[in-house]
């Protein structure tokens, strides 16, 4: 056992133990091999911790235990009492919230104060909103003759993969456990190989809550071994991803030798629209937190300003002192930093690569565009919030999803060249509109092709409210009653009462 957790002093002082097998049956596991993964705290490179990497065969154990609670205590669960248990995990997120965040920070490198008060608020939030479903999720008799009982069971999908990343660990976690429990599925959830730590204590808060046994399996493990072993084992009856866009094909293709149901939420390039006529001042500032909070690291980040002609070179301006005053770099633990460094050492390479292929394409880069070396021991992977400027269609910072405090600003004439503009992308998750004008607004928001249209803010999302994509952003909506969708079956019983033979 004392090899299946160590105890933590986190940079802020917080003391706890971390867990670090697999969690499989509510219990404590090693991994068959004993391969492992090295926890890494993007702030200052240093190691935090190492836990155990899952193998196929660990895979196969999980969902041996979720078919297992599949079967017996938990498909057939009064639903008011899987609500119940429901409720009481978010209750026990909300008691632990510090901690949690503490990891998040640790681990991910975003600011504190955002772990605690938006994540954190984020993961319990939407767990009781599903419990509230739980016990509210139920057919329909449709009526087509006094000859004939028509009606529908909406039945839980069965075992359910879920892979998620790292950009919100525990958000991502709770935005697919939630809907899948409130239907009464079983879970093998894989977290992110960048940041294994704060899902594991939260395994702790499901047992603790009185979950059965085999309903939520957690585990840690690589991609390509641990997650391609879900995306294909025939024993998993749906796949729910969030992640690039490469390893949502990938995951598409090997979900399809057992044809399983699938939902995927995956990259995006997001455009945010500011027409002449909008309030400048809050277009800016929304556009500023559209791209540049979790330090760019947002799905739905807004990554392509465009803006109207008439107010161009003013927003450019505006918005750069916007950046400047705003994103202050430095120590997520810091009560006054706005962004923290990128989650890893990829990913920070990701961004400065990108900020090279915009100067070698001919961008103009109008501010930040480097390392940052100033936080700490001056090690971290920091990066100045970027903005380019000039930018054409065709440019790769144009098309291509960076992941990081990076934008390009571009400019357009009319309502028909910004429409051209936002639509002129592989990808279709987020939106955003800033005009006065209403019926402008409504028109576009038909227009744009995107899962999601903010009309003068962005990156508001609201686990009530549908998230998902359309093009190459993904399958599938996740949140909201539709998120219910993704993990119900819907059986037609056809009752005979009087067509007699
Ligand atoms: P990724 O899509 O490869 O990883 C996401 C999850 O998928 C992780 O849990 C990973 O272990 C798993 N995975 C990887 N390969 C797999 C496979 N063959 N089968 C099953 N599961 C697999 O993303 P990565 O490499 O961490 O980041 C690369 C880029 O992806 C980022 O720069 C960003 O552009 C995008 N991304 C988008 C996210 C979003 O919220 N839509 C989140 C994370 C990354
Ligand atoms: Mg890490």
């Amino acid at each position: 056992m004392s090899d299946l957790s160590v105890e933590l002093t986190a940079p802020n002082g917080r003391k706890y133990t971390q867990p670090t097998g697999l969690f499989i049956n509510n219990e404590w596991m090693a991994s068959s091999k004993g391969n492992k993964i090295t926890s890494i705290n993007p702030t200052d490179e240093s190691e935090i911790a190492s836990v155990h990497a899952a193998e196929p065969e660990d895979v196969d154990r999980a969902v041996e235990a979720a078919r297992a609670a599949f079967k017996g205590p938990w498909r057939d669960m009064p639903s008011t009492e899987r609500g119940d248990l429901m409720y009481k995990l978010s209750q026990l997120v909300e008691a632990n919230k510090e901690v949690l965040a503490t990891i998040e920070t640790w681990d991910n490198g975003k600011p504190y104060s955002v772990a605690l008060n938006e994540d954190l608020a984020e993961v319990s939030g939407c767990i009781k909103y599903y419990a509230g479903y739980a016990d509210k999720i139920h057919g329909q008799v449709i009526d087509t003759s006094p000859a004939k009982l028509a009606y529908t069971i909406r039945e839980p999908i069965g075992v359910c993969g879920q892979i998620i990343p790292w950009n919100y660990p525990l958000g991502m976690a709770a935005w697919k456990l939630g809907p899948a429990l409130a239907c009464g599925n079983t879970i093998v959830m894989k977290a992110a190989e960048q940041t294994p730590l704060s899902i594991l204590f939260f395994a702790n808060l499901i047992k603790e809550a009185g979950f059965p046994p085999g309903v939520v399996n957690i585990l840690n493990g690589h991609g390509r071994i641990a997650g391609a072993a879900i995306a294909q084992h025939p024993g998993i009856d749906k796949v729910a991803f969030t992640g690039s866009t490469a390893t949502g094909k990938e995951i598409m293709k090997s979900a399809a030798t057992t044809m399983k149901n699938i939902t995927l939420e995956t990259g995006g390039k997001s455009p945010l629209l500011v027409f002449d006529d909008a309030d400048l001042d809050q277009a800016v500032k929304w556009a500023h937190i559209g791209i540049m909070s979790n330090m760019g690291q947002i799905c739905t980040a807004t990554s392509r300003i465009l803006v109207q002609e008439g107010v161009y070179d003013k927003f450019v301006e505006a918005f750069k002192k916007q950046v400047h005053q705003t994103s202050k770099i430095g120590d997520p633990f810091h009560d006054e930093t706005f962004q923290g460094p990128q989650v890893t050492k990829a990913q920070y390479d990701r961004v400065l690569a990108y900020i090279e292929a915009g100067k070698s394409e001919g961008a103009e880069l109008a501010m930040g565009g480097e390392a940052y070396k100033n936080v700490g021991n001056g090690k971290g992977f920091f990066v100045t919030p970027t903005v380019f400027t000039n930018v054409k269609s065709t440019m790769r910072v144009f098309r291509e999803e960076v992941f990081g405090p990076f934008v390009v600003i571009v400019s357009f004439k009319d309502e028909e060249e910004a429409l051209e503009k936002a639509n002129d992308t592989t990808y279709g998750l987020g939106s955003a509109v800033f005009t006065k004008d209403i019926v402008k607004a409504h028109r576009l928001a038909r227009k744009i092709e995107a899962g999601m249209v903010w009309i003068n803010s962005s990156q508001d999302s609201d686990f009530r409210i549908p998230f998902g994509g359309v093009k190459q952003s993904g399958i599938g909506r996740e949140l909201g009653e539709a998120g219910l969708e993704a993990y119900t079956n819907k059986k037609a019983v056809h009752v005979n009462l009087g067509t007699w033979l």
